[in-house]
């Protein structure tokens, strides 16, 4: 191995360690303070008792360039602009990066992302069409790459998305409006999971839901991007284009069942994973060594404290569980409302593979009870599936035997297929399983497959072509390469995280044991095991280039805490199994209390009005049920969804077109698991 390039110039100014973070938001509270003091003092002024934490606006100060002041305003650690297309992150080799932030500052409100009107606030300032709006504020954080080490100056740029639900003060001339600042009393912190889910596009997508869900709109919503990830600096990306990863792609996914020789297919897999770790050394360094969870969740007390916030208050899903509770055991004075969705159990992370085999209890019964039994129930109106065969009704047993047909008849020979978008193509064994197991996220997607794999058993393989295309490659050839091309993914990212936390596991160069562990994740689950194993077969060639990653916790993760968390777990969780959740509350004790969850899909998505009532009692008002563990039942089964509530059969055809639901599926499973979901 050579020299390792400096993975991430230095920029200047250096940055701001924990210490003087608080140092930093101490000045910033002193100077809001004494602003607030001055504003008191003058006659007229409304923004007299702005609370600590909260941004003052004052028009001799302001720019008269928008109706709102201008922005980023001094001292905000989050440097806030409203979101446009052209606030991404200042460049880490800017030596100025303030300024050409600043510079991105758009003054036309008419540019920025406001939300909907709301009608609770009809009237008040009828004049101005954004009273009242929710508006995205796009900023960044600087935190150290390396929390550990004081004398390595280098940063990690985290990028940020805020939705703040009463929007922004406006500042008109006359000071006849002068409004503290619109920041909310809590913030609701979010992250998708992963690793490797984008907090800012989650913010993006589900701010405006999560903010109804759980605080009736009250609080804002705050999502970043975990460092490596996405928008955030440095960005970790192995390859160089998309183009080269896809070209590897379909050998190295190939599945256990038709490998022909398994260890084989493990040797050429595992050398691919060898040259994968390798170009991740060669094109980032050591930055390998500062992805772990322990440093992700030093970023996020650094968010909190830029916050101003006391407490986080914070909604935490799936890899983010692992986040939420790294963060509770090594903050747990920090820790406000916390509600972990979807739960992992992080100490599984510090085992050999762990990752991967401590996911696999439910995906097959997901597939079971509900992709095939909901099927069953609901009838052919609404599952292709159930449509009678030979003039015969379905029965459960009956449609368990046709997909074990359907599917060894692929494992033996894949269908050929043609699609104008693509020419000649094939539906794999592979490929088709991979897709079931994204399925198993999200019960709103099984119409859809259903459909697919119905029309497939027939002998008709055009809408399983295009369900597959639409996840079988990173690179898009349809997207234009001009003006700027799409940067390469950070799908190895999630690799180099999980890699880090079980960097000390002992064996992990035994290819016999990971050749075992590969049949047994594969016999144990059809549907999940072949993907979560080579999820975490690169970890293999971990330690050969970062052998010692900073900040790791092994602690327990049982600590006494400021509150006690919320755990939500699902009982058909494909990827992270109610098993898990209970392990957790069993070390968590009384600093947790679990909701049981009967539904299906990953996290609490298969929406149930008990969930979402806990939930908001807690986020809203700190309050918890006095039992460890409160079952709570999904409203609505598959497949049957909002069918009670809708009026016509044509309605419900319409929003029912088997390739738009699949895309709006992988638009969600994205965020959970960006590595079940290529192309873009
Ligand atoms: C909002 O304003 C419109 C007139 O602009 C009025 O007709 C309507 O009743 C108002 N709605 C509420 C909820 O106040
Ligand atoms: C700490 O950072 C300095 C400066 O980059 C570096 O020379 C030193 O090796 C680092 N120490 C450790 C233990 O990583
Ligand atoms: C949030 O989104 C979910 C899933 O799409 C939906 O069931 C729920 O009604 C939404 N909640 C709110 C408050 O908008
Ligand atoms: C990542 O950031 C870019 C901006 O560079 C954004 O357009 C994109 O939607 C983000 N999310 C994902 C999942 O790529
Ligand atoms: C999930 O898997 C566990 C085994 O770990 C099993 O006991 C449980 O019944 C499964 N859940 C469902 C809903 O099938
Ligand atoms: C095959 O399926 C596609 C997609 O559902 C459909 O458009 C096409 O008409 C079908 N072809 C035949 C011959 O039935
Ligand atoms: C796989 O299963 C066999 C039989 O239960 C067991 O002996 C072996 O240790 C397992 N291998 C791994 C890597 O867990
Ligand atoms: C946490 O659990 C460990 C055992 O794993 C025990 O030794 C320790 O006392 C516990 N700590 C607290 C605060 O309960
Ligand atoms: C929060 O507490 C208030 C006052 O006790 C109560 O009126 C309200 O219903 C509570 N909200 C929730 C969501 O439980």
């Amino acid at each position: 191995m050579g020299k390792a390039p400096d993975p991430v110039r230095q920029p200047r100014p250096p940055p701001r360690g924990p210490r003087r973070g608080w140092i930093l938001t101490a000045v910033v509270l002193l100077a809001l303070a004494l602003l607030a003091a001055l504003l008191q003092s003058r006659p007229g002024s409304g923004a007299a008792s702005a609370p600590a934490g909260h941004f003052v606006y004052y028009p001799d100060q302001l720019d008269k360039g928008s109706p709102y002041g201008k922005f980023p305003i001094p001292k905000d650690p989050f440097h806030f602009l409203p979101c446009t297309p052209a606030t991404l992150p200042p460049p880490l080799d800017d030596d100025t990066p303030e300024r050409t932030w600043a510079a991105r500052f758009d003054p036309n409100p008419e540019h920025w992302s406001w939300a909907n009107p709301r009608d609770d606030e009809n009237g008040t300032m009828r004049e101005d069409p954004y009273a009242g709006r929710g508006i995205f504020m796009c900023g960044y954080l600087d935190v150290p790459l390396d929390y550990t080490n004081k004398s390595d100056t280098r940063i990690a740029r985290l990028a940020i998305t805020k939705f703040q639900v009463s929007g922004l003060a406006r500042v008109d001339d006359g000071a006849a409006h002068i409004y503290a600042g619109r920041k909310s009393e809590r913030t609701i912190v979010i992250e998708p999971g992963g690793p490797g889910g984008s907090g800012t596009s989650y913010a993006w997508r589900f701010a405006q839901n999560i903010t109804e869900r759980f605080s009736d709109g009250k609080f804002d919503v705050l999502g970043w991007d975990p460092r490596g990830v996405n928008a955030s600096l440095p960005a970790v990306a192995c390859f160089p284009h998309d183009a080269s990863r896809d070209h590897w792609s379909l050998l190295t996914s190939l599945h256990y069942a038709v490998a022909g020789s398994p260890r084989n297919q493990l040797e050429l897999v595992d050398a691919m994973n060898a040259a994968v770790m390798r170009a991740c050394w060669e094109r980032h360094g050591d930055l390998g060594r500062f992805l772990g969870t322990g440093l992700v969740a030093r970023d996020l007390e650094e968010i909190r404290i830029a916050l101003g916030e006391d407490e986080l208050t914070g909604y935490l899903v799936s890899y983010g569980t692992g986040i939420g509770q790294t963060y509770a055991a090594m903050f747990p004075n920090s820790v406000g409302r916390l509600i972990l969705d979807g739960t992992e159990y992080v100490r599984d992370h510090r085992l050999r593979g762990g990752f991967g085999w401590t996911a696999l209890d439910n995906a097959t019964d997901a597939w079971d009870d509900g992709f095939l039994g909901e099927c069953v129930n609901a009838g052919p109106e609404y599952c292709a599936l159930a449509k009678p065969k030979d003039g015969k009704p379905v029965t459960l047993s009956g449609l368990k035997t046709r997909m074990d047909v359907l599917m060894a008849s692929l494992a033996s020979r894949p269908v050929a297929a043609y699609l104008p978008s693509s020419g000649p193509t094939l539906v794999t064994y592979s490929a088709l399983v991979d897709s079931i197991y994204g399925a198993m996220y999200n019960a709103r997607s099984w119409r859809a497959l259903a459909q697919t794999l119905s029309e497939l058993e027939d002998g008709n393989a055009t809408l399983a072509a295009l369900t597959l295309e639409t996840s079988a490659w990173y690179y898009n050839p349809e997207a234009p390469c001009s003006p700027d091309p799409i940067p390469p993914s950070d799908y190895e990212l999630g690799n180099l995280v999980i890699c880090a936390d079980s960097y000390d596991a002992p064996g992990r160069d035994d290819l016999d044991w990971w050749l075992s562990l590969w049949g047994n994740m594969t016999t144990k689950n059809w549907i999940a095991g072949n993907s979560r194993f080579y999820t975490v077969l690169p970890c293999r060639h971990f330690t050969t280039y970062w052998p010692q990653p900073a900040g790791v916790y092994r602690g327990d993760l049982n600590h006494t805490l400021k509150h006690p968390v919320l755990l939500i777990a699902e009982t058909y969780d494909p990827a992270t199994p109610l098993r898990n959740g209970r392990r957790l509350l069993q070390e968590m004790g009384t600093n947790a209390r679990l909701i049981v969850h009967h539904g299906y899909g990953h996290s609490s998505r298969d929406t149930s009005a008990c969930t979402e009532r806990i939930a908001k009692a807690y986020i809203l008002n700190g309050t918890l049920p006095d039992e460890q563990e409160t079952d709570c039942y999904a409203d609505e089964k598959p497949y049957l969804y909002g069918v009670k509530k809708t009026v016509g059969a044509a309605v419900l055809a319409k929003t029912q077109e088997p390739l738009e639901a699949w895309k709006e599926h992988l638009a969600e499973l994205s965020f959970l698991d960006p590595r079940l979901r290529p192309g873009r």
